[in-house]
């Protein structure tokens, strides 16, 4: 049996797959079994933010895994606090505590259990309890109960209700909307800065900054979901600076590119006063939440790795010049089967014409795309039906970048009308 066969038969079938196989890694390439070789502008979504084989990671893993692999949070872990420290100090430059999680739902649970403490502070001198959160159209925040409940995206709760209660959601850059979804239930806003899955949709400056006054306004949290846009990818380690600099969230959550590849989730909360006078980040106290995993010596010593290459080598910046370069390079096509090149940094995604595809019937133009690029060396996934995402590592080349857009060239004008 090949591979294929063998997930079909032994692997539960919730991924449709590509029928690419990489079996290594260097860099941004990929090759497979039979040495056909693949410039990777997925990065496993987001997350090999040092590409594929990194030398300092790899190393900081082995040298971690023959010292110490795992110790659970009953003991003072050291790596843990380092790491937490560089958050803190050098990524958010905001003060508060870290907690560490495996996932990016996970991390986002996190969040979700900080908005019903905090909703039972009640709020404008009364004791009433509020637990309600609103989240935004097409916004992805992970697939455990928590994760599907706060997303808006209808097809990852098909089927799961009853769902977690008290979500509210409204559409994306719409200040009327939010503020007339907000009611006496409601404790907290989340949202991604840049969503991702939804097809790489960024909030305005101008929202952000209504949405913050809102919160305010309303004794509301501000939760931001930097799961896939957070940690240098957009140009700034915090990912909402890339498009507003002056909002100062309550609560963050990260995963993906956190550990380069290397399974560790992340979220910060706030040291900022509660009506009770007391630390924001002190509602999640001892014995209020945990994980068996989470800030193991082995996965900290990855995130530490990765975040000292990319803050070191100032790839943030790196992420900006690039991302520039891929912009203009295919605004400058004015090819007829694209819309648009949104997003910050390497996370771009590509808005498609999906009548200009001659895709098979029932076929979403990205869906077509993303394989016929596949075929042509170039891994570049879909994010809903009508985009198509580039998101290299961050440690990508120019001559990558060029050899990328090459075929994404030859491939529209293969397949397109
Ligand atoms: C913005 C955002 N939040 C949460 C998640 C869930 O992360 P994970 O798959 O690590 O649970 C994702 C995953 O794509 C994401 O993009």
């Amino acid at each position: 049996m090949n591979t294929a066969d063998k997930l079909a038969r032994y692997v539960l079938p919730t991924y449709s797959r590509f029928s690419v196989s990489p079996v290594r890694g260097e860099g941004t390439l990929l090759w497979d079994a039979q040495g056909n070789r693949y410039l990777d502008f997925c990065s496993g979504l987001a997350t090999c933010t040092l590409g594929h084989g990194d030398n300092a990671l790899s190393r900081a893993i082995a040298r971690q895994a023959g010292e110490l692999i795992h110790c659970c949070n009953l003991y003072q872990i050291d790596k843990q606090a380092e790491l937490a420290e560089c958050l803190v100090e050098e990524c958010l430059e905001l003060q508060g505590r870290v907690f560490f999680s495996n996932s990016g739902a996970e991390s986002n649970d996190g969040l979700v259990k900080l908005a019903r403490r905090f909703g039972k502070l009640g709020s404008g001198g009364s004791d009433e309890s509020r637990h309600e959160i609103i989240t935004f159209h097409q916004s992805f925040h992970g697939r455990t109960l928590g994760g599907i409940a706060a997303t808006a995206q209808s097809k990852v709760k098909e089927g799961f209700d009853p769902l977690l209660p008290g979500f509210y959601h409204s559409p994306l850059n719409d200040l009327d909307s939010l503020a007339s979804t907000i009611g006496p239930d409601t404790c907290a806003i989340m949202l991604e800065p840049i969503q991702g899955e939804g097809g790489i949709h960024l909030a305005t400056p101008e929202f952000l900054r209504g949405v913050q006054e809102l919160c305010q306004k309303n004794d509301l949290l501000l939760l931001l979901d930097e799961v896939q846009c957070g940690l240098g990818r957009t140009g700034d380690m915090a990912g909402w600076r890339s498009i507003e600099p002056n909002l100062t969230p309550d609560a963050v959550s990260w995963a993906k590119g956190l550990g380069g590849g290397f399974p560790v989730g992340a979220f910060w909360i706030s040291d900022r006063l509660t009506s009770q006078n007391k630390p924001l980040f002190e509602l999640l106290g001892a014995g209020s939440h945990g994980s068996t995993f989470g800030g193991s010596p082995l996965a900290c010593s990855a995130a530490l790795a990765v975040l000292r290459e990319v803050i070191d080598k100032n790839l943030p910046q790196r992420a900006i010049e690039h991302g520039q370069k891929i912009r203009m390079t295919i605004e400058g096509w004015q090819h007829h089967a694209l819309t648009e090149v949104r997003g910050k940094g390497l996370l771009l995604g590509v808005g498609l014409h999906a009548g200009a595809f001659e895709a098979p019937e029932g076929t979403p133009a990205s869906i077509y795309l993303s394989t016929e690029l596949a075929k042509a060396g170039l891994l570049a996934p879909p994010a809903g039906p009508d985009t198509v995402r580039l998101m290299p590592p961050l440690t990508v080349s120019n001559e990558e970048i060029h050899e990328s857009l090459e075929i994404f060239r030859h491939t529209l004008d293969r397949v397109c009308h």
